[in-house]
C-alpha cells in the first residue's frame, strides 16, 4: 500500500517508516517538524539503504495536519491508500500551561485530516492513542473495554480523538479504523541511526537515565519510592519501539480488511519498576545511573500495564523484545549522538 505517515519524522514514525517499508509498502511522511528536522530524514534514508529496503519508497512532504490546503496538495499529489497518524504533541506538562494548543493541535488537525480522507475517497486510518487514556478509572492489567478516564488535557485529546473515531466509523461504513493505545514506548533501532531525540529536559525516564549515563545530567530523579509496589517505585508497561512499530504495520493490515472501528493496546503485558530500569540499564551497558529518590510527580499512577490478549489474538502481535534489549538499543543510539557531537 502507499502509506501516508504524519508525524513520520518523529521518534515513532521513523521507527514506523522502517517497519512499513521492510513490509514492502511507500511511504510518504508528512512532518512540520515542530519536534524533530530534515536530518532525520537524512537518517532514515540512510538507514533504508544500509538494510537493503527501497528508499526510493520514502518521500517527504513538509506540511502541517492542520493546514486543510495543504493536506490536499499532499494527497493529490501522493495518492495514498491509507493513512497512520502520528502527528501531535505529547508533553502533558506542557498540555496543562497550554491546552488550546493542545486541543487545536491534535483535535483540530485529526478532524482536517478526516475531512481530506473523506474527500479524497481514502478511509483506511490507524491512529496513536495512548495507554494515559486509561488514568486512574481501572485496575491494570488495562483491557480495551476499561473505564478510561485521562488525567490532564494531553490525555483527554487522545480519548477525545477516540471518540471522534467511533462515531466516525458508525456513521460512515466505508471507514476502517483503529486506534493503538501504546503502554511506554523505549528503545531504539538496532542500527543507533534513529532513536528518541528529546528537546530540552526529557520528562521521561529513559532518556533522562540516558542523558545521566552520558554525563549529560548529574543525577536521575527517581519520582517516589512508597508506591504500593515491590520496591516502592513506580511500575510502567517499557516496550520497544521496534515492536511497536510492527504492531503498527499488522494493524494496518487489519483495518485494511475490517471496517468499523477497533481499539487494541500495545504494550508487553508486563511491568518494570524504575528501580529496575537503573539496574537494568546499569548492567547491560557497564554504565553507572546515579540517581537520588525525590517526591511523587502530581499525576503519576502507581501502576500501569497492559493486557495484551486482544492484540495478541487479533493482530497475532506479541512484543518480542525485552527490557535489556531496550536498554541496549538506547544507549547505542545515545552513544552514537554523542559521538557525533564530539567528532564536529
Ligand atoms: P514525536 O514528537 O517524536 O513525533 C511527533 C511528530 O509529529 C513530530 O515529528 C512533530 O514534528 C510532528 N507534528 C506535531 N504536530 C504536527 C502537526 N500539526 N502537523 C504535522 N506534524 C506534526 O513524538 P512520538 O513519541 O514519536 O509520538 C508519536 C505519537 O505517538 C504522538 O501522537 C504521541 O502522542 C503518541 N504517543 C507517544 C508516546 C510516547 O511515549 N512517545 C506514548 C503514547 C502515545
Ligand atoms: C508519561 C505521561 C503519559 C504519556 C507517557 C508517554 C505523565 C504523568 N504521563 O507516562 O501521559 O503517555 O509518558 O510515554 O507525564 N520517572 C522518574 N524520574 C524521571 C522520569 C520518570 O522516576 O525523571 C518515573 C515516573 O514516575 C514513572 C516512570 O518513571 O513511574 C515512567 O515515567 P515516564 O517515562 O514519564 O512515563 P509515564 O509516567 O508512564
Amino acid at each position: 500500500m502507499r502509506v501516508l505517515l504524519t508525524g513520520g519524522l518523529g521518534y515513532i514514525g521513523t521507527h514506523v517508516a522502517t517497519a512499513l517499508l521492510e513490509s514492502g509498502h511507500e511511504v510518504i511522511l508528512l512532518d512540520n517538524l515542530v519536534n524533530t528536522s530534515e536530518t532525520v530524514l537524512e537518517a532514515l534514508k540512510t538507514l533504508a539503504k544500509r538494510e537493503g529496503l527501497a528508499a526510493e519508497n520514502l518521500t517527504f512532504f513538509e506540511a502541517d495536519v492542520r493546514d486543510l490546503e495543504a493536506l490536499r496538495f499532499v494527497f493529490t499529489a501522493s495518492k495514498p491508500e491509507a493513512v497512520v497518524h502520528l502527528a501531535g504533541l505529547k508533553a502533558v506538562g506542557e498540555s496543562v500551561a497550554l491546552p488550546l494548543d493542545y486541543y487545536e493541535n491534535n483535535v483540530t488537525g485529526t478532524i482536517h485530516l478526516l475531512q481530506v480522507m473523506r474527500e479524497q475517497g481514502v478511509f483506511t486510518f490507524v491512529f496513536s492513542s495512548s495507554a494515559t487514556v486509561y488514568g486512574e478509572a481501572s485496575q491494570p492489567p488495562f483491557t480495551e473495554t476499561a473505564p478510561t478516564a485521562p488525567t490532564n488535557p494531553y490525555g483527554r485529546t487522545k480519548r477525545m480523538i477516540e471518540e471522534i473515531l467511533s462515531d466516525l466509523a458508525a456513521s460512515d461504513d466505508r471507514f476502517r479504523i483503529v486506534s493503538l493505545r501504546y503502554f511506554n514506548p523505549v528503545g531504539a533501532h538496532e542500527s543507533g541511526l534513529i532513536g528518541e531525540l528529546p528537546r530540552g529536559v526529557p520528562n521521561n525516564l529513559m532518556p533522562y537515565v540516558m542523558q545521566v549515563a552520558a554525563g549529560l545530567r548529574e543525577k536521575l530523579h527517581v519520582f517516589g519510592d512508597d508506591y504500593p509496589t515491590p520496591d516502592g517505585t513506580g511500575v510502567r508497561d517499557y516496550i520497544h519501539v521496534v515492536d511497536l512499530a510492527r504492531g503498527h504495520v499488522l494493524s494496518l493490515n487489519y483495518a485494511a480488511r475490517h471496517p468499523g472501528y477497533e481499539v487494541f493496546n500495545l504494550g508487553r503485558g508486563k511491568g518494570a519498576s524504575v528501580l529496575e530500569v537503573i539496574r537494568t540499564f546499569e548492567e547491560v551497558n557497564g554504565t553507572p545511573v546515579p540517581f537520588a529518590i525525590v517526591d511523587r510527580r502530581p499525576g503519576d499512577v502507581a501502576i500501569s500495564f497492559a493486557a495484551t490478549d486482544k492484540a495478541e489474538q487479533t493482530l497475532g502481535f506479541r512484543a518480542e523484545y525485552d527490557l535489556t534489549d531496550m536498554c541496549r538499543h538506547a544507549w547505542q543510539f545515545q552513544k552514537r549522538l554523542l559521538h557525533e557531537q564530539t567528532e564536529r
